[in-house]
């Protein structure tokens, strides 16, 4: 099924990259980085859209950096805020769908059991609020928007846990990893192949909203670190360290973050069918593509 012209935004990051993988059979893709679309300038967001006329916009592009944005709290908002909602007045004066992504830690963490859609969102840090500001302001814009909540994302390129540890391990011959943290790590890859099928639907203005997408299962960041050295061969010569898990008291980061991460996906699977693998099957997915 052809798309259209798909704008992607954040186009050298961990997704925007692999939107742009996966889009490319499916529409007429025209990929910007920051060069192109600079979200810490929102007023210069019309511009940039106008020259590509797009009729969906994929907003791949973030202030990711969540410890850093404690003491950037004003490029965090402008970016993760400010350049969403006028990303989103944008698509409604073209009757453009803007779709979005956010993130686990617009949550506190203390809920009992996953996360819906629909639960109160109490941000811990500095990055989460920023991240709550661009879904408010998307959703008070009224232009056709989808918001694609995720956690814990990673690919063979880029910042992520996943290249951490795989440096680490080849250094170390022990890793005290946080063990009370608990969430479901995704790919970017799954994300990309979601987003793509969610959009093979037809559109509805039933379907506008937050959904929440993530890999299936869940894990500690001390159970996906034990999961990446099980499944990856450790360099010649050598063999992986040993992997402790410890509280996050004993890992303190300029940014405090949710213990629960847990999101229900429910709500993608009932509107359009769609379900990411397992956390596992996609770790390996990714493991082989290094
Ligand atoms: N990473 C995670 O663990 C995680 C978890 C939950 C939700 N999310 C969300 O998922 C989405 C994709 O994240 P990701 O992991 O792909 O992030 P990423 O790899 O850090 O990529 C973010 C991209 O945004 C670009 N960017 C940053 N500031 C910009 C600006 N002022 N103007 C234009 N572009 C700018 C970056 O460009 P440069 O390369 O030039 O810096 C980078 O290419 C984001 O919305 C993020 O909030 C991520």
């Amino acid at each position: 099924m052809k798309l259209g012209r798909v704008l992607i935004l954040g186009a050298q990051g961990q997704l925007g990259v692999e939107l742009q993988r996966e889009f490319a059979d499916y529409a007429d893709v025209v990929a910007m980085g920051r060069e192109g679309c600079d979200l810490s300038r929102p007023e210069t967001i019309p511009g940039a859209i106008a020259e590509s006329e797009p009729e969906i916009i994929l907003n791949a592009a973030a202030y990711t950096a969540v410890d850093r944005a404690e003491s950037e709290p004003d490029l965090a908002n402008r970016v993760n805020g400010e350049a969403p909602g006028v990303l989103a007045e944008e698509a409604k004066r073209r009757n453009a769908l803007l779709v979005h992504y956010s993130t686990d830690y617009v949550f506190d963490g203390t809920k009992q059991g996953t996360w819906v859609e629909s639960d109160k969102t109490n941000p811990l840090n500095v990055y989460g609020a920023s991240k709550l500001l661009g879904e408010q302001n998307i959703a008070a814009s009224g232009a056709r928007h989808l918001i694609f909540r995720t956690s814990w994302v990673y690919s063979p390129h880029g910042q992520n846990f996943l290249r951490t540890m795989l440096r680490l391990g080849a250094e170390r011959d022990q890793l005290r990893i946080v063990d009370n943290q608990f969430g479901a790590p995704t790919t970017a890859l799954a994300l990309a192949r979601a987003t793509r099928q969610v959009l093979e639907h037809p559109w509805s203005p039933k379907h506008a909203g937050i959904y929440h997408m993530t890999c299936g299962g869940e894990t500690s960041w001390c159970g996906f670190a034990k999961a990446i050295f099980e499944k990856s061969a450790p360099p010649t010569g050598k063999s992986w360290p040993a992997v402790t898990g410890i509280p996050d008291t004993e890992y303190p980061t300029p940014a405090r973050r949710p213990e629960n991460s847990r999101l229900s996906n429910d709500r993608l699977k009932r509107s359009f069918g769609v379900e990411l693998p397992s956390w596992r099957i996609a770790l390996e997915e990714t493991l082989g593509r290094l």
